[in-house]
C-alpha cells in the first residue's frame, strides 16, 4: 500500500483503518488485525513513555520506535500495511529545512513511508509544500491537535460556525498543499459530514463521527489498556483488567508452589 493508493480506497468507498503501534509487538498485532495503516503516533509519549503530554517525545525516540515497528511487521514488504510516523513537536515548527531533515531521516532510517504533522497555519502549509516537493508523503491533522494542548486543551474543537468554516478552509489548504490524507480529531460529527464530500483525499476521523473515509485509533485506548481513557475513544475490551487479573492469577499460583524462592534461603550475603 502506498499513500496515493488511499485516494482509490476513498473513491471505491472502502473504509480505511489506521491503528497506532509503538514497538515490534504492537506492530505485529495491528498488522495481523488487518489495519491498512500503522501509525507511529506521538501519542506513544503518553502510552509507552509515561509522559503527561505528547510534547516531550524527541525525533530520535520516534525513529527508535518506528524502527522497532518495522522489525515487528511480519508480512512481505508488498503486503505490509502503510507505515506513517508522526513528526514530533519542534521537529517541523522551526522552519522548512529542519522539517525536511527530520522527515527525511525518518524515511531514510526506518520503514516509514510518510509523516503526519499537525495544524494548517501558514508556516505549516509552507513546510508541507516543501516536504511534498521533496518526495515525502504527508498526512495532515486538524481539530484537536495534541501538540497544541497548552493553547487548546483536550476540548472538542470547532464548536461554532466560524471555527467550522475555518477548519473546512484549512482542510482544503492541506489538500492543495499535497497531503495524501487528513486526520480530524474530536470535532462535531456534523462538521465531518459536511467536509468529507468537499475533499478528494481521505478524511480519517477520531472522535469525529462516522461520516469519514476511515477511522484512526490509539491501539492502547481501543484495547482498554490506558489508565485514562479519552471520552471520545471508547475501549472495545477492558484489556487492562484482563491483563492484571491474568497476571494476578499467575502470581498467586506461584506463591502457592513450594519451590517458589522463600525469603532467607540461599540468599547471597549483602557484600557478595
Ligand atoms: O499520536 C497519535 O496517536 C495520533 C492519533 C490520535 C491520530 O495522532
Amino acid at each position: 500500500m502506498r499513500p496515493t493508493d488511499l485516494i482509490k480506497l476513498k473513491e471505491t468507498g472502502h473504509p480505511i483503518t489506521v491503528l497506532t503501534a509503538w514497538d515490534g509487538l504492537t506492530a505485529s498485532i495491528v498488522e495481523a488485525a488487518g489495519a491498512d495503516i500503522v501509525l507511529i503516533g506521538d501519542s506513544l509519549a503518553m502510552v509507552a513513555l509515561g509522559h503527561a503530554t505528547t510534547l516531550p517525545v524527541t525525533l530520535d525516540q520516534m525513529l527508535h520506535h518506528t524502527q522497532a515497528v518495522g522489525r515487528g511487521l511480519q508480512r512481505s514488504l508488498a503486503d505490509q500495511p502503510l507505515v506513517i510516523c508522526d513528526l514530533p513537536f519542534l521537529s517541523y515548527q522551526c522552519g522548512e529545512d529542519k522539517a525536511v531533515a527530520a522527515a527525511g531521516s525518518l524515511l531514510k532510517k526506518s520503514c516509514a513511508a510518510g509523516v503526519k504533522l499537525e495544524g494548517a497555519e501558514p508556516e505549516v502549509i509552507a513546510v508541507i509544500n516543501r516536504l511534498v516537493r521533496m518526495g515525502i508523503p504527508v498526512m495532515g491533522h486538524l481539530g484537536l491537535t495534541p501538540q497544541s494542548v497548552h493553547r487548546m486543551g483536550y476540548r472538542r474543537q470547532a464548536e461554532d460556525t466560524l471555527s467550522q468554516e475555518q477548519l473546512i478552509k484549512q482542510a482544503k489548504q492541506l489538500e492543495d498543499s499535497g497531503c495524501f490524507a487528513v486526520v480530524i480529531e474530536h470535532v462535531p460529527a456534523g462538521l465531518t459530514k459536511r467536509l468529507r464530500p468537499q475533499l478528494k483525499i481521505p478524511l480519517i476521523g477520531i472522535g469525529a463521527g462516522n461520516d469519514c473515509d476511515g477511522q484512526v485509533r490509539v491501539t492502547a485506548d481501543l484495547l482498554g489498556l490506558t489508565p485514562k481513557q479519552p471520552p471520545f475513544s471508547p475501549a472495545l475490551i477492558a484489556g487492562r483488567d484482563l491483563f492484571i487479573n491474568a497476571l494476578k492469577d499467575w502470581v498467586s499460583q506461584q506463591h502457592k508452589k513450594e519451590e517458589f524462592p522463600t525469603k532467607g534461603i540461599n540468599q547471597p550475603k549483602p557484600d557478595c
